[in-house]
């Protein structure tokens, strides 16, 4: 049988991984976990995403898909988007921190969840697939699923928090979800069989 093509996700979100070992689990491809821990310096998701990958696919030589995402939300004028990741130490942390700055704001708190993922492949222009998934932040935590934010963003019509789904219902949803399958749709994935 012919080797499958390895793919680097370049994340150490152990949250975040879990998703991908999901959502890529038809794309035949071996999926290989690396953190090319760099700075998210970047002005933009798309910036930061093409460092995480271009820095995982320089390291190993292996095409590489690294994703940055964050919370955007309206009446903090999409705050916090990119610094997302850089609200506290924890994310306990950051989610009391965005709860906090929201206090006594007028309700609801609409928000939405923003995925970038930036495919690098060696010696081939890096590609971009972009998701997003429209709901609310509500101020209490609720249900333990998935990661992040999750537990305080509510997707409307389902009366749930993604931290109240599990993970085959928030794919249904989610902004990494639709980013995946916009990477799918692409064709890109099967071309590093070729
Ligand atoms: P980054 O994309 O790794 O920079 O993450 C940005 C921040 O958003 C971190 O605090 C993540 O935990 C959080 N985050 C990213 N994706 C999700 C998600 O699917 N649900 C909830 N929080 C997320």
């Amino acid at each position: 049988m012919p080797e499958r093509p390895r793919l680097v996700i370049a994340s150490g979100n152990t949250g975040k991984l879990r998703e991908y070992r999901d959502l890529l689990s038809g794309a035949g491809v071996d999926l290989v976990a690396f953190d090319s821990e760099v700075d998210e310096v970047g002005e933009t998701y798309a910036e930061n995403a093409k460092l995480k990958a271009d820095g995982a696919a320089s390291r190993s030589g292996l095409a590489s898909l690294g994703d940055d995402s964050g919370l955007e939300v309206e009446v903090l004028g999409g705050f916090p988007g990119i610094r997302s990741a850089r609200l506290g130490p924890t994310q306990q942390e950051r989610t009391a921190e965005l709860l906090r700055r929201l206090e006594g704001m007028p309700r609801p708190w609409k928000a939405r969840f923003v995925c970038v993922m930036a495919l690098a492949i060696p010696r081939s222009e890096t590609r971009f697939f972009e998701g997003e998934c429209r709901g609310e932040v509500v101020p209490e935590w609720r249900g333990e699923a998935g990661f992040g934010y999750d537990p305080i963003f509510l997707v409307p019509g389902t009366g749930k928090t993604f931290g109240e789904m599990p993970p085959e219902e928030k794919r249904k949803y989610s902004h990494r979800a639709a980013a995946a399958r916009a990477l799918l749709e692409s064709g890109a994935l099967q071309r590093l069989s070729d």
